[in-house]
């Protein structure tokens, strides 16, 4: 679906996922997405039926507000509160604005959870990334979905923060309990200009999905 996310043109293993759920989980699952952002993985699958919950901590994606274009004019963004009242899937939606590492969030409950992009942020980097992804972990109920793609070391400052990890890296997180069923890199790519990053700039991303396989 259009959902006119301001991250609508980015690069994702987003259907890899999708691909996934549907093995994992029969008509309406329960999915939590970490770092919802305003929305482009949230609205899809509410739209499919799924009953969301959306983590985010960033007022700005969740309710809007006014943003620089790289022409130097102004817009209007919408957050992700109103772009779910305006597709009617907000009784769909749990939106929880708190940080993910912080959030009061319960165990074992979800049938998949999802992550784009997010624990590489520098407000995550005072813990190590494995307080991250077991959190991520523990949402997960026995034979349920862990989703993540992530950003890769391309500069050499990322190579000193493991919060830019690989598929290699990750997996090492996904033990005896764990079943990981698939891993997938990008080569380096050119991503277009977008919100807080107003010029041309280059990523690498990975991607680990793996089934809770016991508790
Ligand atoms: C790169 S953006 C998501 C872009 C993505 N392609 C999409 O779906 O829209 C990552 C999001 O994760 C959020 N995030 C990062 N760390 C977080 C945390 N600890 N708790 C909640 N949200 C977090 C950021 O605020 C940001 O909105």
């Amino acid at each position: 679906m259009q959902t006119q996310s301001l991250w609508e043109h980015t690069l994702t293993f987003f259907p890899q996922f999708l691909a996934a759920l549907k093995g994992h989980a029969s008509g309406r699952a329960t999915v939590a997405v970490i770092g919802a952002s305003d929305g482009k993985f949230v609205l899809p699958l509410a739209a499919a039926g799924h009953h969301v919950i959306a983590v985010e901590k960033d007022p700005f994606a969740l309710h809007g507000g006014e943003v620089s274009l790289p022409d130097d004019t102004t817009a209007h963004a919408l957050g992700l509160t109103d772009r779910l009242k305006r597709e009617s899937l907000d009784d769909q939606v749990q939106v929880i604005e708190q940080d993910f590492l912080q959030a009061d969030l319960p165990e074992a409950r979800c049938d998949a959870v999802w992550t784009s992009c997010s624990w590489h942020y520098s407000a995550n980097h005072h813990t190590p990334l494995a307080d991250f992804v077991t959190r991520m972990q523990a949402l997960v109920r026995v034979g349920g979905l862990f989703g993540a793609e992530f950003m890769m070391p391309v500069e050499r400052r990322h190579h000193l923060i493991e919060h830019y990890t690989s598929p290699e890296k990750l997996g090492l997180h996904f033990t005896a309990d764990w079943n990981v069923l698939l891993t997938l890199r990008t080569n380096q790519f050119t991503e277009r200009p977008h919100i807080g990053r107003p010029h041309d700039h280059t990523h690498r991303m990975g991607l680990l999905l793996a089934a809770r396989t016991g508790t």
